[in-house]
Formats: C-alpha cells, structure tokens, sequence
C-alpha cells in the first residue's frame, strides 16, 4: 500500500525541524519535499505548506545551464542557499554540498558544512555517498549540524557510472544500497534521499529505517517524497525521467507570454495609455 494512503490525519507543524520529520515517521505521516533555488520560489513552495526544501546543487542543470551538478561551486550553493532562506519560514531548509565540498577530508567538509550553516542560514546539508563518506557524516553531526544522506543514483558520481540510469536493479548493488542505508544511519544521518532505485527495494530500505526516507523516483513506498520544482512544473523539458509527474506546463505558458510580450510591443500595443503615467 502507498504510504499516501495509510495517514488520514496530519500534523501541522509550526515550524518544520528535524525532529518533526523523525516524528512524521513514527506517526506515519508522509513528507513532502521539493528542490528550490531563489527567494520567490521558496516563498512560494514554503506558503503551499511543503515540509522540507532542498536547496539541490541541481541549480547547476535547472538554473546555470550546466550538463551535470559537478561544476557548482561553495560559493554559488551558498548564494542559492542565503536566497531560498530568507523566503521560508515554516519548512525545513536543507542545502546540498557540492562537489568536492566534502570529498577531500572531514575537517575541509566540516568548514564548509559550517559557511552553509553560519552564512547561508540554511538548518541542515545533504552529502551523497555511503559507508565511504560516514567518517564526514559524523564529523559534521557531532558538531550539532544535521546531516541527510544521498544513495542511489547519486548525480556526484555521474562520469564514474556514466548514466543516469535506475540503480540497484541487481541483487549485489541492491545489498550494498542495504549496507549504505545502515551505515548512513549509524553515522547520524537524519533522514536519506534515496533516488532512482526500484520500488520494493526503497519501501524495504524504508521499513527498516528508523530515519525518513525520501525518495525520488523510488516509488510510493517510501516516507517521503521529493522532485525537482522545476521538472514538476515543466519548466526544465530537457528530459522527462518517467517518475516526473508534471504539476504544470509552466515553461510553454512562459514562452507564450514572452511571444505575446514582444508582438505587443512591436505592434505597439504596449505600453497602453492606462499604463503610461
Ligand atoms: O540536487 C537535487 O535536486 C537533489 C534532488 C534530486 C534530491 O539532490
């Protein structure tokens, strides 16, 4: 059964921590999540009642143009981040660490994860990895910065597996994914993105997780669930992965609103005197 159907009540938290997202798993409440990059997004996203937004390096494809997420840089998260802040007030705000942020060591991955915290006002960061990237995790929980982990298709990792493919479907892969979810978990993560990976493997990871498991494209199984805003209001059409539910087609109602823009004003019918001074 989808976990959709299994809550009929719901609590309204005032303010969205980490904690609460703990409680909404034990009582069965579903999380919902979505990516943002700027202020008016946030606020908006924030307004609708969501209860976690990522700050997702996915801003280097959705927003700079980038192919993949591996050229963002600390600076541009941070400013990503500081914007998305500063229009939430109720969900819980968490930024990724982008690449190469956190690989090199636990005291360079610490610093950052503390410009994230300190200067961008964001409450928690997400890092993709498993077992291999729990020395990190612990280093920056133990500090008293929340940490969500990233298994699965992890976008990081894009040129060592070469595409952008459903992860986990063989039954090796599927125990490591295992192995990583319990180690991401003791390490203290407070919940984990698990992302493109088959659904009766996420809802199993799930169940035995006693931290939220968010997925994306891992099926209703999971205690949450997250997409890229932009996909989801189609306003990135690059591609469209088959777990993309389109919520709106907002990029053709965009487009045709610029066109009718620029014929207005060739045709000068815009600026009209009622909109003159
Ligand atoms: O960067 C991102 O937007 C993400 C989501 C796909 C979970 O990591």
């Amino acid at each position: 059964m989808a976990k959709q159907h299994e809550s009929s009540k719901r609590t309204v938290h005032r303010k969205v921590t980490t904690r609460s997202l703990l409680q909404m798993k034990a009582a069965g409440e579903v999380i919902t999540a979505l990516t943002a990059y700027d202020f008016l997004m946030a606020e908006l996203i924030d307004r609708s009642g969501i209860d976690l937004i990522l700050v997702g390096d996915s801003a280097g494809m959705v927003v700079q143009g980038y192919e993949t997420t591996i050229p963002v840089t600390m600076e541009q998260m941070l400013y990503h981040s500081a914007v998305v802040a500063r229009g939430v007030e109720r969900a819980l705000v968490v930024a990724d660490m982008p690449f190469m942020s956190y690989q090199v060591n636990p005291d360079e991955a610490l610093r950052n994860a503390g410009r994230m915290i300190k200067e961008a006002s964001v409450e928690a960061v997400k890092l993709e990895g498993g077992e291999v990237i729990c020395p990190t995790i612990r280093r920056i929980v133990d500090v008293g910065i929340p940490v969500m982990g990233h298994l699965g298709l992890t976008p990081q990792s894009i040129h060592k597996f070469g595409t952008y493919q459903v992860r986990a479907t063989e039954p090796e892969e599927a125990d490591v994914l295992r192995r990583d979810a319990r180690a991401l978990e003791q390490a203290g993560v407070f919940a984990i993105v698990i992302e493109k990976v088959p659904a009766d493997l996420a809802r199993e990871i799930s169940r035995e997780a006693k931290v939220p498991v968010i997925g994306i494209g891992a099926g209703p199984g999971c205690d949450g669930q997250i997409l890229v805003s932009q996909d989801m209001l189609g306003i990135y059409t690059r591609f469209h992965p088959r777990f993309v539910r389109r919520y709106a087609e907002l990029g053709s109602a965009m487009q045709t609103a610029f066109e009718r823009y620029a014929k207005d004003v060739r045709a000068g019918e815009f600026p009209s005197l009622d909109e003159s001074y």
